[in-house]
């Protein structure tokens, strides 16, 4: 399949039909249908911000397939064209609202057309059945709210519902979105019982109005489940009364996320269980086998397609633990399979084998007598064959004997991984617990106290500070000509004598990565790292590209990729394989671009439905998070490319992502938000980990040494790369307390490598003046834990593309070789060196080229307002070509210098002028000139 089908592929196989009564859907050929809703054309594709900000060539929207699917040869269904005309031009004078362009300024809810009666009742007069599309986004730096426009339905989207269900009898509601909305209202009278279909469309990237033709139409049944719970109100979710807070956020739920909580403690509170989801046909699922030994348990399942049209089923095992000392949640996710497509009667048998771990609990108090172990307490584990979380068959067999009773027993406590403490916090506060089974099969509902940090993290600390490598003066007085880095990639076992000849300012230069929009590396992207300095290119050392993730190539030069669905959709597809071949088709267009890194897949758990960034992670549930994270590192590696997953740990909220501290037990922090790092460590061998903004118990992710270290690191066996967020703030990694992005010795401490990101051309000349040189030079911080970090970043770079093609040149130099014919009677012309200023930036500006040598456009500028991280980019263009961009974020008042683009010019007059992609830079001066070898001066971030 090529790239776009496989996106189309997957965008259809996440969509998620929840109601259908009456078969409603699919729609045919006799059908007539009115759409409603300006998403048929402003078909959202993904959320906002560096998570969706992709720049897609075109975007495939409801109404367009329709009309491919009728290219296609496909029987579609007779559509209202005179309604969709009133759509188009009253979209034409409400044109869709990006907010003022700047970072996350864009409406999680677009303006809706106010449906008049008459418009309604002369649609269905033409049509039969009602299309209502539902749309929302959300992204990065903010949360979405529990407001109408956002998580609630607006007064017009109701109303216009209303009148569509007062006229026509069958209505189908789509929801193109970025997360979970509210949905109580389905069944509400004020709809007369008329909305017969519901489905979750998610944002399917640049083929999501395509895949959600193809399943309106029966082209294809639909076969995604839901990845997160519905519960029919927002403060049903037991995180909600907590969240989103500036400082300490405590995690009172504790293993209670998702299904564990509603199917532990509040079934009646579920609309729609984690699981769920319908299809055109109907599945029978019958165990054959059943079987397991003290490593694994085995099952066969032959799934058979009892309907009429051809599906897809997914086969969902959970497990039912004794409660025993620690209790547990009444159901866990232990493994899930998804059949291939099956025509009507056709059958197949899917075997599934997990480990025993997918069953254990993590001890993080010491009350089962194996104090921070893995464990599997004594007594039976029923497994359950589930169409959801909360229904499902006992399944009751053994040795391939059906229903003879015997279960998963074990009789005595096993210990199946001894561990340490880690990471559990240092403040007193209460989680919940389930207490003894009620007559209703749900259990009490009680909680107790966290068990709190008794590690000497100093004492764990000192133990772990590293010997030296050597100094770099003994190492190039005994080895004058040096290895070079190609000879590292070669032989790895070269790697301690590399890192030992390398200087303190080289090491320092490594740790620092620049961006965004490095001109190092392709134009556009969030970073570059590496051979960034001159010194470090001369020892062959590549500068890495590194481009946001996780749903496409995101280049803020306006530059074209691919985007693939959201995160939420790619989980609902419960299809591993199909992620990992859609990702290995987006590492190929990496590849293509010179991209090394994709910033992405996100990991983390869908904690609340309020969270902005939900659309980017995956799922409620740690094992399908996991193996949807594995698949997509397996598939970019299939063609070359590393994804980075971010982002570690407990991102769960965008309000407040730098300052908010998560308080957790380390019960749940191992078996609910570490696990799907740790799975795609393990099965999906991550080689590159982000760290987070948020503090967990106290110490910021970037200068978490437990974290880092500990459990990355030595638990896991991880050995690849570990990067900061975009300008994270990192504090003591002992004592905790304030944090600071000049802190960057705790960082090294922790084993965080990597430090994104400084302003481009400075991670030589110091970055924005960080504590490192000092912390050397007082001793705070050694040498070979610099070099330790290195290396990590230099065995890493040994496994990037770049690192097996010939060395990038450090400057790319853009070569224009047109000279304008004439100018303009009158202009200004400047010299080289000569600032352009003021009014002269808004317009064309002209410089004489004396003669034909390198340059730079340098110039200063400033960005007030604003989060300290939304960026901006103005795109510099030379004779009308886009050549290079000033990027920034708030500059908090200080005028910024950098240098926009490298370029040979011939002698001759040339036209320069900005194109503000984003607003919010104000360009102060502009200049042409020589090129300067010593690196610019620049101001500071904060
Ligand atoms: C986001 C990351 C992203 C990075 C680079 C940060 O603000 O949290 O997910 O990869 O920016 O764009």
């Amino acid at each position: 399949m090529d790239f776009q089908s496989i996106i189309r592929e997957s965008a259809g196989q996440g969509i998620v039909l929840l109601k259908n009564e009456k078969n409603m859907l699919p729609l045919g050929e006799p059908d007539s249908i009115s759409v409603f809703g300006r998403c048929q054309v402003n078909y959202y594709k993904s959320g906002t911000g560096s998570g969706g900000s992709v720049h897609v060539p075109f975007s495939v929207n409801l109404l367009d397939g329709f009309e491919n699917l009728k290219k296609e040869g496909f029987k579609i269904p007779a559509l209202n064209q005179e309604l969709i005309q009133v759509y188009k031009n009253w979209i034409n004078e409400h044109p869709f609202d990006s907010g003022n362009g700047e970072w996350a300024s864009e409406p999680w809810c677009q303006v809706e057309m106010s449906l008049s009666d008459e418009l309604v009742k002369a649609a269905a007069a033409k049509s039969k059945k009602a299309i209502f599309l539902i749309g929302r986004t959300a992204g990065e730096d903010q949360d979405n709210k529990a407001e109408e426009g956002s998580f609630y339905l607006t007064k017009t989207e109701r109303e216009n519902l209303r009148k569509i269900c007062d006229s026509f009898e069958e209505v189908c509601v789509i929801l193109n979105v970025s997360n979970i909305i509210d949905t109580s209202w389905l069944e509400s009278e004020e709809f007369s019982g008329h909305i017969r279909a519901l489905l979750y469309s998610w944002q399917g990237g640049m083929q999501g109005g395509q895949a959600c033709a193809d399943i309106l139409c029966g082209k294809k049944s639909p076969s995604g489940k839901l990845s997160d719970t519905i519960a029919f109100k927002l403060e049903d979710y037991p995180s909600t009364k907590n969240f989103g807070s500036a400082e300490d956020e405590v995690y009172e739920e504790d293993i209670f996320v998702g299904y564990r909580y509603f199917t532990t403690f509040a079934k009646e509170k579920v609309q729609f269980p984690f699981g769920f989801g319908l299809s055109y046909t109907t599945f029978t699922q019958e165990v054959q086998k059943y079987d397991f030994d003290e490593e694994n348990l085995y099952l066969e399942v032959k799934v058979t397609n009892s309907g009429s049209r051809t599906g897809a089923e997914i086969v969902q095992v959970y497990a039912e633990c004794p409660q025993g000392k620690l209790g547990k949640a009444a159901r866990v996710l232990c493994d899930f399979a998804k059949t291939k497509e099956l025509e009507s009667g056709k059958s197949e048998i899917v075997k599934i084998s997990f480990p025993v771990k997918n069953l254990a609990s993590y001890d993080d108090s010491g009350e089962s007598g194996n104090a921070y172990s893995y464990i599997l307490e004594e007594g039976i584990y029923s497994l359950y064959l589930g169409s959801d979380a909360l229904h499902g068959e006992k399944i009751l067999s053994k040795n391939g004997k059906i229903a003879d009773g015997s279960e998963f027993t074990v009789t005595k406590t096993r210990v199946l991984e001894k561990l340490s403490q880690c990471c559990a916090p240092q403040k007193e506060f209460s989680r919940l617990k389930a207490g003894n089974q009620k007559s209703d099969g749900g259990f009490e509902l009680l909680s107790e106290k966290v068990p709190l940090s008794q590690e000497n993290l100093g004492e764990k600390i000192k133990a772990n500070l590293p010997k030296e490598l050597g100094h770099a003066e003994l190492v190039s007085a005994s080895n004058p000509a040096k290895i070079q880095f190609p000879d590292v990639v070669k032989n790895p076992a070269l790697i301690d004598e590399f890192v030992a000849s390398l200087s303190d300012k080289e090491l320092m230069t490594l740790v620092r990565g620049e961006g965004m929009m490095s001109r190092k590396v392709t134009a556009g992207l969030a970073s570059a790292f590496g051979g960034i300095s001159q010194s470090l290119h001369d020892r062959g050392i590549p500068a890495v590209a590194c481009s946001d993730g996780p749903s496409g190539i995101r280049m803020d030069n306006g530059k074209e990729a691919s985007l693939v669905p959201i995160g939420t959709l790619l989980a609902c597809t419960w299809n591993p394989a199909l992620v990992e071949d859609l990702y290995e088709a987006l590492a190929k267009e990496m590849i293509s671009k010179n991209i090394d890194v994709l910033l992405g897949p996100g990991c983390n758990i869908h904690r609340s439905p309020l969270n902005g960034r939900n659309f980017e992670y995956y799922s409620e549930d740690p094992l399908l998070s996991g193996k949807m994270a594995a698949a997509m590192c397996k598939g970019l590696a299939r063609s070359g490319g590393i994804g980075t997953i971010k982002h570690f740990a407990l991102n769960n909220q965008e309000s407040h992502r730098r300052t908010e501290n998560s308080v957790v037990s380390e019960r749940a922090l191992r078996e609910i938000y570490l696990r799907p790092f740790e799975i795609a460590v393990k099965e999906g061998n991550a080689r590159a980990v982000m760290t987070s903004y948020n503090g967990v118990n106290g110490h910021k992710s970037a200068s978490n040494f437990d974290l880092n270290t500990s459990i990355l690191r030595k638990e896991w066996g991880f050995t690849g790369l570990v990067m900061t967020d975009w300008w994270a703030a990192m504090n003591d990694c002992e004592k905790g307390g304030e944090a600071s992005g000049r802190n960057m010795s705790y960082m090294i401490r922790a084993r965080n490598d990597i430090y994104m990101v400084v302003v481009n051309d400075t991670a030589e000349s110091g970055g924005f003046g960080d504590n490192l040189p000092e912390a050397l030079k007082n001793g705070s911080l050694m040498r070979s834990e610099l070099q330790v970090c290195v290396k990590d970043i230099l065995l890493f770079i040994t496994e990037t593309y770049a690192a097996h093609v010939p060395l990038r040149p450090l400057k790319s130099e853009i070569t224009i070789s047109t000279v304008l014919d004439s100018v303009p009677a009158g202009v200004k012309i400047y010299a080289p060196e000569e600032y352009a200023t003021d009014s002269a930036l808004s317009g064309d500006m002209y410089f004489d080229v004396p003669e034909t040598a390198s340059y730079e456009v340098f110039g200063g500028f400033i960005k007030d307002g604003g989060d300290t991280l939304s960026q901006s980019i103005s795109n510099v263009l030379i004779n009308g070509e886009s050549v290079g961009s000033f990027e920034c974020r708030s500059t908090n008042g200080v005028t910024m210098y950098s240098v926009a683009v490298q370029l040979v010019l011939k002698k001759g007059v040339y036209k320069i002028n900005l194109e503000h992609t984003k607003p919010g830079i104000l360009v102060q001066c502009l200049c042409l000139r020589r090129e300067r070898l010593s690196p610019i001066s620049s101001g500071e971030y904060e």
